[in-house]
């Protein structure tokens, strides 16, 4: 007995020291912050406590969500993602793929994702580019590019997202399927969302390593935050407050809630944006000129906003932010709204067959974020469509009929239809509008402040 436990002492005093040598030699091969980053590594709880492990859960409608909830190393050129030591891994060996863009059963949005791969295989690589904070892997393809796709499966679903697992702004960006204009184009976005650079995985060359990896965003629905779903409950308008604080600050904020000049409100005329879109691609407003002198007899200032991909946002933003209302017909500029105060009013024109996408993307969003939300359905007469086919045509009194449920079938009514207002009926509703933005103007502030707001924004007023 007592010579065996002798012998297993003498084992592990000896292993100790082979140890020991081993470590010193090791060590004094790495250099400081190497060490400094092992080392809040190591002391990390959950990667000690905590087996590694890489999952997926593929149940939303929406989304997969994959992750390595230990180190990783992401192989760019491969889109892989390796754990840092597999040789320490126990599992039953794991390669899953998953493409991260929040559309995922549609086939036209998800050829343009790129394919991601986690896998528990061997491999000799070594991590270049050491980071301490975890990353969040996601694509810009997709629909990426039009505006409302920009914020409906990327800029909403990334804000969810970092909100369910991270309390503070800690954490990598990792894009894959980046265009160059997007970092661009959303700055003030990213950088407000995270503190840490983005890495555009299309263009890295080199391997870096995360403590964990998230690969996917989440999505609860069309503009929708079901604070439910969620262990810090956020809104929509939460939302909304994020992208105020990412264009203005805090600080100018401030002096814009301030500011309530009230002995001007009575001659100062509530402001309108007039959204406009281009006949090339559908759903432009033919009597445009008309409608502007409308709406300025009826007492708004109105200011025509033509956004383009060369639009800066942080200009629009303050344009939107100190404006009192806006008016669009049904498209992805509408997703400007986003920009408006709560309290503001949105009119929404909703051409023939359009009605349950301008509620779905835009009505509904839009009484979330606590506007005053007006809806005009056009009359078949004012409708383009009406030049081509008779008032009596299926395709103007049941568009269901029409385009019997297939989306393919809408591109009549989105992209070949323009819209002819009929002003004496247009014009309750801009009346409706005006009653709406002029309180909202008056209880909130007098226009001196927004004024230099719309002024830092001049080169979008035409
Ligand atoms: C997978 O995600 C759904 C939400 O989409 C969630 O309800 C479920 O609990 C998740 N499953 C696991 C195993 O985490
Ligand atoms: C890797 O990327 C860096 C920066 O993007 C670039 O300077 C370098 O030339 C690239 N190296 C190779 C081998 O492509
Ligand atoms: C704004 O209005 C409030 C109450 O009406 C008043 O107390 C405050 O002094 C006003 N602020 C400015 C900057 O005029
Ligand atoms: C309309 O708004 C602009 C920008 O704030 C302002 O300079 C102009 O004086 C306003 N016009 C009227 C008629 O209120």
């Amino acid at each position: 007995m007592k010579k065996i436990s002798l012998t297993t002492g003498a084992s592990i005093l000896g292993l100790s020291i082979a140890l020991l040598i081993f470590y010193v030699y090791d060590l004094s091969s790495v250099n400081f912050t190497r060490i400094q980053v092992l080392k809040r590594w190591a002391i990390r709880p959950r990667a000690r406590s905590r087996p590694t492990v890489i999952t997926c859960n593929r149940s939303d409608l929406w989304y997969d969500l994959c992750s390595i909830n230990g180190p990783n190393l992401l192989e760019p050129t491969s889109s892989t993602l390796f754990l840092v030591d597999p040789t320490r891994y126990f599992g039953p060996p794991v390669s899953v793929r998953t493409r991260p863009y929040t559309r995922k059963s549609d086939l036209g949005a998800m050829k343009h994702v790129k394919e991601l791969t986690l896998t528990s295989a061997q491999h000799h690589m070594n991590c270049a580019v050491m980071h301490t904070s975890p990353a969040v892997v996601f694509s810009a393809g997709g629909y990426t590019g039009n505006f409302f796709h920009d914020f409906n499966d990327g800029l909403l679903p990334l804000f969810i997202t970092v909100n369910s697992f991270f309390g503070n702004h800690d954490f990598h960006l990792v894009v894959t399927d980046c265009s160059l204009w997007w970092p661009q184009k959303y700055k003030e976005v990213i950088s407000r969302i995270s503190s840490l650079p983005m890495i555009d995985m299309d263009r890295a060359n080199r391997t870096h390593c995360f403590p964990s990896t998230i690969v996917g965003l989440i999505k609860h629905g069309p503009m929708t935050v079901e604070p439910a779903r969620l262990a810090r409950p956020i809104t929509l308008r939460d939302f909304g407050s994020f992208l105020k604080d990412a264009y203005l600050g805090q600080g100018e904020d401030k002096a814009m809630q301030q500011s309530n000049h009230s002995q001007d409100t009575g001659s100062v005329r509530p402001r309108l944006v007039l959204l406009s879109r281009t006949r090339q691609v559908g759903r432009a407003v033919l009597n445009q000129k008309e409608l502007m002198a409308l709406a300025e007899q009826i007492g708004f200032n109105v200011t025509l906003f033509k956004p383009s991909h060369k639009t800066s946002l942080a200009d629009a933003f303050r344009l939107i932010h100190a404006s009192h209302a806006m008016l669009g017909v049904h498209g992805a500029g509408l997703m400007h709204s986003i920009f408006l105060r709560p309290g503001s009013v949105l009119v929404q024109v909703v051409p023939i067959a359009t009605e349950w996408v301008s509620e779905m993307f835009f009505g509904n969003p839009a009484r979330t974020l606590g506007l005053e939300y007006i809806e005009y359905r056009i009359q078949p007469s004012e409708s383009s469509l009406a030049d081509q086919f008779s008032i009596d045509d299926v395709v103007l009194n049941n568009p269901r009929a029409a385009t019997k449920g297939d989306w393919s079938n809408m591109k009549l009514y989105l992209k070949t239809q323009n819209v002819k207002l009929d002003m004496v009926r247009f014009r309750a509703c801009l009346e409706e509008a005006y009653v709406k933005a002029k309180r909202f103007m008056e209880e909130n502030e007098g226009n001196e402040n927004m004024d230099k707001l719309v002024s830092s924004s001049r080169k979008l007023i035409k």
